[in-house]
């Protein structure tokens, strides 16, 4: 089944989906995103990833290019065009297309708006969180405001790598203090001797994840204790548990931190347990593709289309 991008208002064939040359965030990373989850055809945590992308574009001063209701009608119309069960969708705004020039463009420059979606396969997904990760860890040598999601990811593309060379599964960020501020694609956690969640407090230092959110309130929920704030790399190795969260990996265990097992060397009972409490309740946190919207789309061959 061919997949089907938007682009700039159009819906197009994934393969031929294309953005100009002298678009920014092709030459100066002037760009913000977000990713959902898709799970069962349904949105993870919709308004969550929405918000913190009007968050990011105004830190940026970047005009969002449509209304949220506009958006979200187009978030879900990928889904459903793409036959979406469990994937994710990317979505990607950039301060638009302009003449090569560091200080922004005329206030009346477009944005640009592109998605795309990608179906996953759940059972490996789960599989692979059964098994739990290894982690690898490397200094935080990203820039001073990672609270934004921008798509300023050379850092990370160069943690994720070192950590897929060393057959690890992900790499945790160090900040010159030696603590641990998240992960490449992900947020850091650890569960202590006495079953505290712990992760590192928001800040510009870390992405907010959502995910992150969302854990917080289900830990709460379920009776338990949670402290935001930062641990070392050896705290971490000696803690009971560690894991990972993100839109993709929802909860993942991590097994090994440099080479040394993180508690017996397999997945905790609290981290599958919030894993599956957090799958579980997904559902009730998503948007459901909506069927009938009353935004216009524009087809491959340029003919608008009612949805
Ligand atoms: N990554 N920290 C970083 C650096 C991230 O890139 C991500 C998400 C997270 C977790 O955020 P959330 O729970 O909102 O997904 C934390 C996405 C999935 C990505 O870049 O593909």
């Amino acid at each position: 089944m061919s997949r089907i991008a938007y682009v700039n208002g159009r819906l197009v064939p994934h393969r031929n989906a294309r953005i100009h040359i002298e678009d920014r965030g092709n030459q100066f990373a002037d760009a913000v995103y977000e990713v959902w989850g898709v799970r069962d055809g349904a949105l993870m945590d919709f308004e969550g990833h929405l918000t913190r992308l009007a968050r990011s574009l105004g830190e940026l001063h970047i005009r969002p290019p449509m209304s949220d209701a506009a958006l979200s009608a187009v978030v879900s119309r990928m889904v459903e065009i793409n036959h979406i069960r469990n994937g994710l969708i990317y979505l990607q705004i950039s301060r638009g297309q302009a003449r090569r020039d560091h200080v922004f463009p005329p206030a009346n420059t477009r944005p640009g708006i592109m998605i795309t979606a990608k179906a996953l396969n759940a059972q490996k997904a789960e599989a692979r969180a059964q098994k739990g990760i290894a982690v690898i860890t490397r200094p935080d040598i990203r820039w001073g405001r990672r609270d934004i999601k921008s798509v300023s990811l050379l850092p990370n593309v160069l943690a994720k790598q070192a950590a897929a060379e060393a057959g690890a599964g992900e790499c945790w960020l160090v900040d010159p203090d030696g603590f641990v501020t998240e992960a490449s694609s992900s947020n850091a956690w650890i569960v202590t001797k006495d079953d505290v969640l712990v992760t590192r407090a928001a800040s510009q230092d870390i992405l907010n994840g959502i995910t992150r959110r969302t854990l917080f309130a289900l830990a709460e929920n379920a009776g338990l204790k949670t402290e935001e704030r930062a641990f070392t790399v050896a705290e971490a190795q000696s803690a009971r548990e560690a894991f990972v969260t993100s839109a993709s990996a929802f909860v993942t265990p991590v097994v090994e931190i440099d080479g040394k097992p993180v508690g017996n060397g397999h997945p905790g009972s609290f981290s599958l347990q919030l894993r599956a409490t957090y799958v579980a309740t997904a559902k009730e946190r998503a948007r459901k593709p909506v069927r009938r919207q009353s935004v216009w789309l524009v087809a491959p061959r340029g003919e608008r289309l009612v949805n």
